[in-house]
């Protein structure tokens, strides 16, 4: 089998901000995505890190009597420490002060400078200190010339810089965008996308001087440093730019918020256009898609710092440990700002969420099927002719067939919410599949032991297929179920392998004897204090 290259990307995180759950949320969504890929084999590169040359990391580190340095490591590290126990199974972690990235960017920017699209000019607009961001005019009078993030006043700046020459790829941007539906997901921000580049391009500044020497000097330049934008982009690039890498290029999907799109739909994509027609250069393609989600919100509010409502580590701890890190990762998934609406973090929706999906239906199907096998068949999966083509099994076989084409078409669609969905709803066609056929009532009846078999079998080997689709986003509960199931499939999974969903996915795998068991309950039910 020759297995397709599958790179997804996250955005590389500021320094300066401890992790939340706006963070937590893009990368464990890349994580599912990531997992499902390697899950049906393919060749995976997942890629998060850190955006670390931002002026205020000097300020911030300044106030503490840190080297910049010294305080992008130590913030860095809560990055990559969270994400690691948080379950994430990222292939490398970048930051932008690690020299692997920084030669690269300078090789990058000296070919833009030998092409004629960096060049040296003066500008002068209204600048966001916060964000380290230029508004152009007609955005910053919309805002009132206050910072849309922090409210502050935007600045009058100007300055000799160095330019990016966007105004020249207006019309491949348009085209690019016209042309490829799938390349800024969903629609709506594609529309927005190109609603303004419509209204036109300005060159864009790539440098800023005069101040800290913290960040990677333009080629040819002591005055001036690359632009915390320009080098954060480049760093799905610089990551891959090696022998043994370069194949994984070009990226499948950044996978972003809808607040950083400009930088990737239409930055971006231009920078990848001029770098490509360097000679040598042309295995830069442009990226397949850029995939910007939207906000969660916390409580029904905006998260913000002067609110103090962010999710932030604490919470997400506490989290964790109420209810196990799989249910905050199946709730991310499951209920996460991934079309073009913000969704609500709120204690309320997570408890029922848990309470509903985790506890009543998966919880207790497998709990409900592990007692019966306990109790008619001493533990054991029993014996029947697996290839009885009765009705019975035909229910069961038929949902599982319409979950796995439901959950696959999902997962194409960057949608982990309707995988979910699409596993879920085979639990719950178990659940009624036993509604309707009563084994406990049959069992009451020797005679029909055979019958009771049947309907056993089709419930284990259902909720086997869910679960191999719950795997991505509920790996530790699915991992306790397979091996009260006797399924060895985590050994095939360990050390990022697999590749099998298809032949485990296919009906009829569960052997005839495998035990089934009871174990605590996979996912206890929430009572509400
Ligand atoms: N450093 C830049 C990105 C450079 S990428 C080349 C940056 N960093 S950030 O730390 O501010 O992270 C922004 C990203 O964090 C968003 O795009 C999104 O992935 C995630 N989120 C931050 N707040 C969020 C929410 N409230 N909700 C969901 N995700 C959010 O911008």
């Amino acid at each position: 089998m020759t297995r397709s290259n599958y790179y997804i990307s996250t955005p590389i995180y500021y320094v300066n901000d401890r992790p939340h759950i706006g963070h937590l949320y893009t990368t464990t969504i890349a994580d599912v995505l990531a997992r499902y890929h390697r899950l049906i084999g393919d060749s995976v590169f997942f890629l998060t890190g850190t955006d670390e040359h931002a002026a205020k990391v000097v300020d911030a580190a300044a106030e503490r009597g840190l080297t910049a340095q010294a305080w992008a490591d130590q913030n860095a590290k809560a990055f990559q420490d969270t994400f690691e126990r948080l379950g994430i199974e990222n292939d490398d972690f970048i930051r932008t002060s690690q020299d692997r990235h920084k030669t690269q960017v300078q090789k990058y920017v000296r070919q833009l400078q030998d092409s004629g699209d960096v060049y040296l000019g003066e500008y002068e607009g209204w600048y966001d200190a916060g964000q380290e961001e230029y508004l152009p005019e007609s955005k910053a009078k919309e805002y009132e010339y206050k910072s849309p993030f922090n409210k502050k006043p935007l600045v009058r700046k100007k300055e000799k810089n160095y330019f990016f020459k966007l105004s020249k790829y207006g019309d491949v941007l348009l085209e690019l965008l016209e042309k490829n539906p799938g390349f800024v997901k969903p629609d709506a921000r594609r529309n927005e996308v190109i609603g303004r580049i419509r209204e036109g391009l300005n060159d864009v500044p790539i440098s800023r001087s005069g101040g800290s020497d913290w960040g990677i000097r333009i080629p040819g330049d002591e005055e001036h440093v690359i632009y915390v934008w320009i080098d954060a982009l480049f760093n799905y690039l610089s990551t891959v730019d090696s022998d043994d890498r370069r194949a994984f290029w070009p990226a499948d999907v950044h996978l972003i918020a809808k607040d950083i799109l400009w930088f990737h739909a239409v930055i971006w994509p231009a920078m990848i256009t001029a770098l490509q027609k360097q000679p040598g250069n042309e295995w830069i393609k442009l990226p397949g898609q850029i995939y910007a989600h939207s906000f969660w919100i916390s409580e029904g509010q905006k998260m913000s710092k002067s609110m103090g409502n962010f999710i932030d580590l604490e919470k997400i701890d506490h989290y964790v440990q109420t209810f196990g890190l799989d249910a905050l990762r199946y709730f991310l998934s499951s209920n996460g700002p991934m079309g073009t609406t913000d969704s609500d973090f709120a204690e309320t929706k997570f408890i029922e969420t848990y309470n509903t999906d985790l506890a009543n239906t998966l919880g207790n199907c497998s709990s409900r099927i592990g007692n019966m096998v306990n109790r008619y068949f001493d533990g054991k999966i029993p014996e029947v002719a697996t290839s009885a083509g009765d009705a019975q099994s035909n229910v069961c076989r038929e949902a599982a067939v319409n979950a796995v084409a439901q959950y696959t078409k999902a997962m194409g669609d960057l949608s982990p919410g309707g995988a979910c969905n699409a596993a879920m709803e085979l639990v719950r066609a178990i659940d009624g599949y036993i509604e309707q056929t009563q084994p406990f009532k049959m069992a009451k009846d020797p005679a029909r032991l055979g019958e009771v078999a049947v309907v056993l079998y089709n419930c284990a080997e259902a909720l086997r297929i869910a679960s191999i689709m719950l795997w991505p986003v509920i790996p530790g509960r699915v991992e306790s179920l397979w091996s009260r199931m006797g399924l060895n499939y985590a050994a095939s999974l360990a050390n990022k392998g697999s590749g099998q969903f298809e032949a485990w996915t296919t009906w009829g795998q569960l052997a005839a004897g495998a035990g089934f068991e009871q174990g605590d309950p996979l996912f206890p039910r929430y009572q509400v204090k």
